[in-house]
């Protein structure tokens, strides 16, 4: 009896411990370093339009969408063609990373604004 009360308890307890992790609050620092070598912050700023649009308008356009994340993550991987200010066309930068975890971590960063 004691034994499945101490059971319970742990795994109560272990449960607590993995829950914030399956749903990891994004790390703003990596992103920010990501988009900084990735050259974002030429044409984008947090909340005013640069080349491009502010990430804050970035983040509104997808916010509370379903596939938000998913059409950032291909925006900034697929290399689309995008209208500058000066009206010339030109491939939108790709970011600097093969890696699926950092890439996430940075369009629910660029989300989250
Ligand atoms: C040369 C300037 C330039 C650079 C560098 C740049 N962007 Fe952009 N970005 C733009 C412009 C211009 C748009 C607007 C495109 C449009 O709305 O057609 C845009 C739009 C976006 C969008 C929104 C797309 C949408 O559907 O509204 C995201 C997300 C984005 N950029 C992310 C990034 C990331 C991440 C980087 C770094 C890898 C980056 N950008 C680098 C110019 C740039």
């Amino acid at each position: 009896m004691k034994k499945q009360i101490i059971t319970g308890v742990l795994f109560a307890f272990s449960a607590a411990l993995l829950v914030p992790s399956a749903n990891a609050a994004v790390d703003e620092a990596a992103a920010k370093a990501l988009a900084k070598s990735s050259d974002c912050f030429k044409c984008h700023a947090a909340d005013k339009d640069k080349k491009g649009p502010s990430l804050k308008k970035i983040a509104a356009k997808y916010k509370g969408k379903a596939d938000g994340e998913e059409k950032v993550l291909k925006f900034m991987t697929s290399a689309p063609m995008v209208k500058l200010d000066d009206g010339k066309e030109d491939k939108h930068a790709v970011v600097d990373s093969k890696d699926a975890a950092a890439l996430k971590n940075l369009a629910g960063w660029i989300l989250s604004q």
